[in-house]
């Protein structure tokens, strides 16, 4: 199959205007510079430095890294701080984030912190931790609310926020929903199955319109060990979970990370939480509504009827792409939205279509107890049990396993919505994870964008209609097949592992990677993990940011006049290559988040 031969009929699809309007097989025109009206920047090349670059007449300025206080009284970074302290600063790898307008010069900034590197986080990288270092660790995880005031036209961190906050792995939160109360969430310390310590491993973001944040709780299973090796069964080893743990070695010190000790303990991560960063003293609260899996994102829109329509990928090789659909309906200004994501449905993606066309039709297939095959008998005992081992109710219907559904953003217009597919290894190579028409290459080594049209544009629709937005590919070398990507992928353009994604209001698509920043072999040509814009009228890609050494960008939030725009480094310099981002010298290189603007105060990316 030709490179151009199976991109072949991508834009002979009749159905939404928007099919016929924008065939990826025309992109392949329109690739030059400055062809797209939506993107008035210049593309910037690949990049090795240990700095951010960014184009012609743009800045980046560091708004807040790892350690550096969010509240008076904070002590300075340094690397031998202990968890009292951490508990008063921005927390690591900074992740998802969203900002939220109070007036015009006030405004609140909320961030993920995912997770830890050992190798910065203790002058001794870890080896052997005290309990005060778990401690840390665990305050250097969750959520970090952050004032921010306007000095001079720029937004800088304001010490004095009565809202600044820190969420961490030990905050109390409250279990809600199907899930709440049930035996499978009980441990020693909760005997009510309600009351919840701590959210980690907090990826991406969401937001509602009635005020909130959404942090997803991704690699939870990382944190959990098995002293005892007790057979733990396969609703455990579904999750990733097993009798060794990722390293950090919370367990040593916290017996709710020993399963040998408290087997439900796992059962109460996996989860998406809403926190109201407007109340610092609110208890944020879990959502079991929208399942429990490895969440990446929650992409949240109103569909036109007014329900709450929450699109949700599952970060894993062959795992699957949710929806939930709220049972009741948004009203604006309504105090009732705050219980909206309590209760609803949840449905997991089907995709169809001809292998090589690139383009299908799929279902949503509802994941409700008592249907679909959702019995006791196939081992879903009660409604609580579909949500807490929501992996198994996806395989129960048949759901379609995925290339990693990493984050979800829904179109300006609420008629089409993008999902990056970031790579898998184990596509065509393992029996349960079959080349499909939506993951059309063998081991995906660079990932794609999906993107699909609920019908009649309607979101709790149950069915809907896919194409694939960009194959990532590389052209030079290789010059033909998947891949070298699809035709909107050039040697300007090449990039690897889209994993962040997010649109402004103008409808510009922003692309962000976690991928291979080696530039050698089949990633030759593509430099630091980088940050891309894309008009979906064209297709067209182009190149805005890169990163430092050895990071990943994501991240994405603008301030609501567009004009300031938020990204993530996240773990520069991991696994201890040569950073020292962004202080230089010798400097611990640490996660930030960085500001950019235009030098003369324009909308970012027009
Ligand atoms: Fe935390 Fe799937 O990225
Ligand atoms: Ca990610
Ligand atoms: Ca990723
Ligand atoms: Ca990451």
């Amino acid at each position: 199959m030709s490179r151009r031969g199976f991109l072949k009929g991508t834009g002979a699809a009749t159905t939404v205007g928007f099919f016929a309007a924008t065939p990826l097989s025309q992109a392949v025109a329109s690739v030059k510079p400055a062809s797209s009206a939506l993107m008035g920047f210049d593309a910037i090349p690949i990049s090795t430095s240990d700095a951010v670059t960014v184009p012609e007449g743009y800045q980046a300025n560091v708004l807040i890294s790892w350690g550096d206080a969010i509240k008076n009284g904070a002590p300075a970074f340094s690397q031998n701080n202990d968890s009292k302290a951490q508990e008063m600063q921005f927390g690591d790898n900074n992740d998802g984030m969203t900002f939220f307008l109070i007036d015009n010069d006030r405004a609140v900034l909320v961030v993920n912190n995912e997770y830890t590197n050992n190798e910065y986080l203790y002058p001794h990288q870890g080896k052997s931790i005290t309990a005060d270092d778990a401690r840390k660790a665990q305050a250097a995880h969750g959520v970090s609310v952050i004032e921010l005031k306007k000095n001079f036209g720029q937004w800088q961190v304001n010490l004095d926020g009565r809202l600044n906050r820190r969420v961490t792995a030990y905050t109390e939160m409250e279990m809600t929903g199907v899930a709440a109360g049930h035996d499978l969430l009980k441990t020693s310390a909760d005997k009510s199955g309600k009351k919840i310590l701590g959210t980690f491993n907090n990826c991406a973001n969401g937001q509602t319109p009635w005020g909130t944040y959404l942090t997803c709780e991704e690699n939870f299973n990382g944190y959990f060990a098995d002293t005892k090796g007790t057979e733990l069964g396969e609703s455990y080893a579904r999750y990733g979970l097993n009798t060794k743990d990722r390293g950090y070695d919370w367990y040593k010190h916290d017996a709710r990370f020993d399963m040998g000790k408290e087997p439900n303990e796992p059962h109460r991560h996996g989860w998406v939480v809403e926190i109201d960063p407007m109340n610092p003293n609110s208890t944020p609260k879990k959502r079991s509504a929208l399942g429990r899996f490895k969440h990446e994102n929650a992409a949240l829109t109103v569909n036109g009827d007014g329900h709450v329509v929450v699109y949700l990928g599952d970060d894993e090789r062959g795992e699957h792409l949710y929806k939930f659909v709220s049972k009741n309906k948004y009203v604006e200004g309504a105090e009732s939205n705050r219980d909206l994501l309590e209760e609803g449905t949840l449905y997991v993606a089907k995709f169809e279509g001809t292998q090589g066309e690139l383009k299908g039709k799929g279902q949503w297939l509802e994941l409700t107890w008592g249907k679909n095959g959702l019995t006791p008998e196939n081992g879903f005992p009660d409604a609580a049990s579909v949500m807490v081992f929501a992996r198994m109710a996806a395989t129960q219907v048949g759901a379609t396993t995925m290339d990693r559904p990493e984050w979800v953003t829904v179109h300006p217009d609420n008629l089409s919505v993008f999902c990056t597919l970031t790579n898998n290894k184990y596509r065509g190579v393992k029996e349960s994870q079959p080349i499909n028409a939506v993951n059309p290459r063998e081991k995906n080594p660079y990932g794609h964008i999906v993107r699909w049209n609920p019908t009649a544009g309607n979101h709790t629709s149950d069915t809907f209609e896919w194409d694939i937005y960009v194959i990532a590919g590389n052209p030079e070398v290789h010059k033909s097949g998947l891949m070298a990507g699809t035709d909107n992928i050039n040697k300007d353009n090449m990039f690897n592992s889209p994993d962040g994604i997010g649109f402004d209001k103008s409808g510009r698509l922003w692309i962000q990677t976690d991928g291979k920043y080696s530039n050698k072999g089949d990633f030759a040509g593509m430099g630091n993990n980088q940050m891309l814009c894309s008009d979906p009228a064209t297709g067209e890609i182009r190149r805005f940011l890169t990163g430092p050494i050895a990071c990943e960008i994501t991240g994405l939030t603008f301030s609501p006049d567009y004009k300031t725009m938020f990204v993530g480094v996240q773990h520069p310099g991991e696994d201890l290559a040569p950073s020292h981002f962004p202080e230089g010298g010798n400097a611990v290189p640490r996660s930030s988040v960085v500001m950019i603007t235009r030098k003369d105060g324009g909308v970012i990316g027009a």
